[in-house]
């Protein structure tokens, strides 16, 4: 429990030990679960969290509540990490209403068939508000920012911006790291698809005087907003944060990696910026597509498999395919022993994204680099920095 002004109290919970947030990304120092609650003449409770926290969160809800009762649930996302506990709140607390845009209200059957919200919910829409007595809440809506129901708030007498899963983060709340670090590899991940709903988000957002941001996982942004508004806003635009060049390879007996390797020695001493290098069978895949969205170049290097592309590869760049990858510059170096098809599948690919700038020739590795293969990966290496 955390104090965050005189009237609201943060009563998330840190989830410290799961394996995989989504089933799919690696969370290293875990997640928070964000809730808040607002104590004023009526009570408001912001979002629950994850069932993995339920109990931990209805104790914490408990204490902070210190013999009250709420009034209110707001939900601003019905996604189960936030929307675990809904019908058990409703069940403990008989005279609780839940609050939600019409989007998520139709959403509850679908989590919570055998309760009955009959009665118990009312919907909001674009600037509606809720008065709490000194605290109004007011409404905004960030259709996709992740899901479609989802919606912000606002708390008028405080200047606090209650952001859904924007401005979140992976880690526990108690491990201190550095913010845009995490930020970037949950917002690549998670909304980077939605950068259109996240700039429509962040027009609303620019018309109000925020204090705080209380985003749904990670710390409250308490100072400098400037900074954290900035990086969603480049990131949201697509536009490179980073001057610098990602080589993502995906090498099966070492050859691939070896040329990726040399090509990252020749960019970084040609002066391309910051240097990242991913071995896609091994690195975490999240973090690769953070650091492809994060620079403005990028080199892909990949054996040829089965007439096709090393799988490692094709993962990849599927999944930069569905989070919108787009408006960059893009080198290409394929190996094949026999009958090279690397460069022409990942070409494909690419050409299915928007505003790609593909640099040519491929580069052709057969097994192993070659001293003959100098001359083309420094070619290589210059027509991507032109
Ligand atoms: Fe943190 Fe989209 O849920």
């Amino acid at each position: 429990m955390k104090q965050i002004t005189r009237d609201v109290v943060y009563i998330g919970a840190d989830d410290a030990d799961l394996d995989l947030f989504e089933s799919q990304y690696i969370v290293p120092n875990g997640i928070s679960y964000n809730s808040y609650l607002i104590l004023d003449e009526q009570v408001a409770i912001l979002d629950t969290v994850d069932r993995r926290c339920g109990a931990e969160w209805f104790a914490e809800l408990e204490q902070a509540l210190g013999g009250r009762r709420p009034d209110y649930l707001v939900v601003q996302h019905m996604e189960p990490d936030h929307s675990a506990c809904i019908a058990e709140a409703m069940e403990r607390y008989p005279a609780l209403r839940l609050v939600a845009t019409e989007r998520a209200l139709r959403m509850l059957p679908l989590y919570f068939e055998s309760f009955d919200f009959e009665g118990r919910t009312q919907a909001v829409g674009e600037g509606d508000t809720l008065s709490l007595g000194a605290h109004t809440l007011q409404f905004h809506m960030a259709p996709m920012v992740h899901w479609p129901e989802v919606m912000v708030t606002y708390d008028r007498a405080d200047r606090l911006l209650f952001s859904a899963d924007a401005f979140g983060k992976f880690g526990v709340l108690s491990h201190d790291e550095d913010w845009a670090c995490e930020a970037r590899r949950y917002y690549f991940n998670i909304c980077g698809k939605y950068g259109n709903q996240v700039q429509a988000l962040l027009k609303k957002a620019s018309k109000l005087d925020i204090a705080k941001i209380c985003p749904l996982h990670g710390p409250v942004l308490e100072e400098n907003l400037g900074y954290y508004v900035g990086l969603y806003d480049t990131w949201s635009r697509y536009e490179a944060e980073t001057e610098g060049v990602l080589v993502a390879y995906a090498s099966i007996h070492g050859g691939t990696a070896e040329a990726a390797e040399m090509l990252a020695g020749m960019l970084d001493a040609k002066g391309a910026g910051k240097i990242a290098v991913a071995d896609l069978s091994r690195c975490d895949m999240a973090e690769a597509i953070e650091d492809a969205f994060r620079m403005n170049r990028m080199v892909l290097a990949a054996a040829s498999y089965d007439g096709g592309l090393f799988p490692p590869m094709l993962d990849f760049l599927h999944h930069l395919q569905s989070k919108g990858f787009r408006n960059r510059r893009v080198a290409l170096i394929e190996n094949g022993s026999w009958a090279p098809s690397a460069g022409r599948e990942m070409a494909a690919l690419l050409d299915t994204m928007k505003d790609i700038e593909r640099v040519t020739p491929v580069v052709t590795i057969r097994g192993r680099m070659k001293q003959s293969d100098l001359g083309a990966l420094e070619a290589l290496a210059d027509a991507l920095l032109a």
